[in-house]
């Protein structure tokens, strides 16, 4: 098999992220029997970033269930992860939970009238029960460097403010989202994390429920038709799997039924993720059939 000598660029807008060695690569897969599959770094922890965006929507449906897409559609927007301009013209709403605006308003959602802290501190909580491991953390420097440097999100915000679409102060809003994206995760926590996609919203087979299956498809056609921005078609044309991506270098994807698979390595391509972790992804979707086409 050919070996990929070009690893793409590491994310530098945000500056703890410039900092991390592009060489590493993890990956990890949890099949739906619990079996657990490692390589490379797969231990390391790195900054989820937009992967936090699944558990952040998975945790607003509990909270308000479908009166959510009143205020964020379930479209691809064909725009990078961070763009303004659907904005105007859509009165406000953003196209789908995944892009930057998205989120905000997920967040704004799961802040729900309380203080920032209490709201990250469940989805934190939410994230560690997925896992099956309370070592999980937030990365504080990731995230006060992100709340110093994240203009555009802070425009995004108020922007969204000026439609009512967030309820409250955008800056307890970003506060929220900010944070959610700091978490530190290894790659066999993500994987672990994912299960509940795989198992239809089982955390483990005949285990406890964490969301209706229904939930747990509608979550997994999301992150196939919106999860990588304006590369999801590329990424379902390569992959054939549901996948969320993050500036990080993490991608979580879900082969329903089958794995949930954790990549992560930090060198990015032109819109944003991980080129590695695809193309891994990309490869073991081919050696297993996993393809959900
Ligand atoms: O809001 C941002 O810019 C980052 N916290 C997250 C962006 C991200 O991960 C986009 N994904 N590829």
């Amino acid at each position: 098999m050919a070996t990929e000598t070009e690893r793409g660029a590491v994310a530098t807008y945000i500056p703890p992220l410039a900092r991390i060695d592009p060489k590493q690569f993890g990956l990890c897969v949890v099949t739906a029997d619990g079996e657990i599959h490692s390589a490379g770094e797969a231990e390391e922890a790195f900054s989820i970033q937009s992967v936090s965006k699944v558990f952040a929507l998975t945790q607003a449906l509990g909270k308000i269930g479908d009166t959510l897409w009143r205020r964020v559609g379930r479209e691809p927007s064909g725009t990078p992860f961070n763009s303004i301009v659907q904005l105007e013209r859509e009165q406000g709403i953003p196209r789908n939970p995944f892009i930057n605006a998205g989120a905000l308003v997920v967040a704004d959602v799961n802040l729900a009238g309380h203080a920032p802290r209490v709201a990250i501190g469940e989805l934190l909580r939410f994230v560690r029960y997925l896992a099956e491991d309370e070592t999980i953390l937030i990365d504080e420097h990731v995230a006060r460097s992100e709340q110093e440097t994240g203009f555009r999100n802070v425009a995004l915000a108020n922007y969204m403010r000026a439609f009512a679409n967030l309820t409250h102060p955008p800056e307890l809003t970003l506060g929220v989202y900010f944070h959610q994206c700091a978490i530190a995760m290894s790659c066999r926590q993500l994987a672990m994390a994912g299960r509940y996609l795989m198992l239809g919203g089982l955390l483990e087979p005949g285990g406890a429920r964490v969301i209706s299956a229904q939930r747990a498809r509608r979550i997994n056609a999301l992150m196939l038709t919106c999860g990588h921005y304006d590369a999801s078609g590329d990424f379902a044309f390569r992959v054939g799997l549901p996948g969320k991506s993050g500036v990080g270098g993490g991608i979580l994807a879900i082969a329903p039924g089958k794995a949930s698979i954790a990549a992560w390595s930090p060198g990015l391509n032109e819109n944003g993720n991980s080129k590695l972790g695809t193309l891994a992804l990309e490869r073991i979707a081919e050696a297993t059939g996993w393809s959900v086409f």
